[in-house]
């Protein structure tokens, strides 16, 4: 059975409005990941391309629609890309990519195998100067070819990449196009995002967070502290006894599906800890984000826990 305390956000708007974090000049991405199968398995495609802005979806393309479908809430934003026009450049990147998987393949004479062909491109911005960006490829999970900005190059990691750079090089203008998509394309396209997106990536949801207590058969009482709906990602969980940190399990930061994140940990109370622990529930659940002001500490009501008993083994 389930004991639940849940703390509302009224109660983290009584605390006053969060501070505001610097967040304003960034830094912001936007990233691409493509992968080619020369065998489709398992529900994948021989071609998917997933972009983000930050560490949000932005869009989809695959090698069944062939369209660039924009997740939410871009796809309500009028205005931030013309995706019939980005749909045809998924395309042809779709081609070169899988032509340059099928040119591995005959490389190493083996055009019956099931590869995996993977591409990763990113830029960012940092007080709306390009401050990074890379693109690189892996064939079966291991570095093929990497874009060297300062040389500029393709470098080849793989025996079969040295044709890959080849092709890839094959007119002087190919090298410096790939340049200039890094450090100046693409980081214009993330410009002109940031003018619809910067809301949505700036935004501070703070966690609501919850305590709930299980009991094992071994008479073990396992505290769960949940935080969930909130953003940006980074968070700190820990179960807290005076000022001491308890240990505890998970911590793991995962999607809600909505845009937010949800994370939890569980700490382990035996028979022997509750008999030690002074009377008053004196376990706490500290919750550190920056969407909230101060760190908000959640009191496990443990008397009210004791009162659950009844119901153990249930
Ligand atoms: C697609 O975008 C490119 C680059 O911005 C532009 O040159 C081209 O005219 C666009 N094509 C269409 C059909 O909108
Ligand atoms: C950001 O940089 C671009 C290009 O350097 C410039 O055109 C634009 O005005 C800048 N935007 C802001 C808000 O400073």
């Amino acid at each position: 059975m389930v004991t639940v305390v849940s703390v509302l956000l009224s109660l983290l708007l009584l605390l006053g409005p969060a501070v505001p974090q610097e967040t304003q000049a960034g830094p912001y991405s936007l990233s691409f990941f493509y992968t080619g199968l020369s065998k489709p398995r398992d529900g994948f495609l021989s071609f998917q391309a997933t972009a983000y802005l930050n560490d949000q979806d932005f869009f989809h393309y695959d090698s069944e629609d062939r369209k660039a479908i924009p997740s939410y809430p871009w796809s309500q934003m009028e205005g931030i890309e013309d995706w019939e026009n980005e749909s045809e450049l998924q395309k042809a990147r779709e081609d070169i990519f899988m032509v340059t998987l099928k040119d591995i393949m005959d490389y190493y004479k083996d055009t019956e195998g099931a590869h995996t062909f993977q591409g990763m491109f990113r830029c960012e911005l940092r007080n709306n100067k390009s401050s990074g960006a890379f693109w690189r490829y892996a064939y079966d999970g291991r570095n093929f070819i990497e874009f060297n900005k300062e040389i500029p190059a393709w470098v080849p990691q793989d025996p079969a990449a040295l044709n890959t750079k080849q092709k890839w090089e094959a007119e002087k203008v190919y090298v410096l196009r790939a340049k200039a998509y890094l450090e100046e394309e693409c980081p214009a396209m993330l410009r002109s995002y940031l003018q619809f997106s910067k809301i949505h990536l700036d935004r501070q949801d703070p966690p609501t967070v919850s305590i709930t207590s299980h009991w094992t058969p071994a008479e073990t009482q396992t505290l769960k502290c949940r935080a969930d709906g909130f953003y940006p990602r980074e968070i700190e969980l820990h179960w807290i006894q005076g000022d001491d940190t308890q240990e505890a399990e998970g911590g793991d930061v995962v999607p809600s599906g909505n845009s937010t994140y949800q994370s939890w940990v569980v700490m382990s109370v035996s028979p022997q800890d509750r008999a030690s622990r002074s009377g008053s529930g004196s376990y706490s659940c500290r919750v550190k984000h920056s969407s909230l002001a101060q760190p908000l500490t959640v009191l496990w009501a443990g008397a009210r826990a004791e009162g659950s008993e009844g119901t153990r083994g249930q």
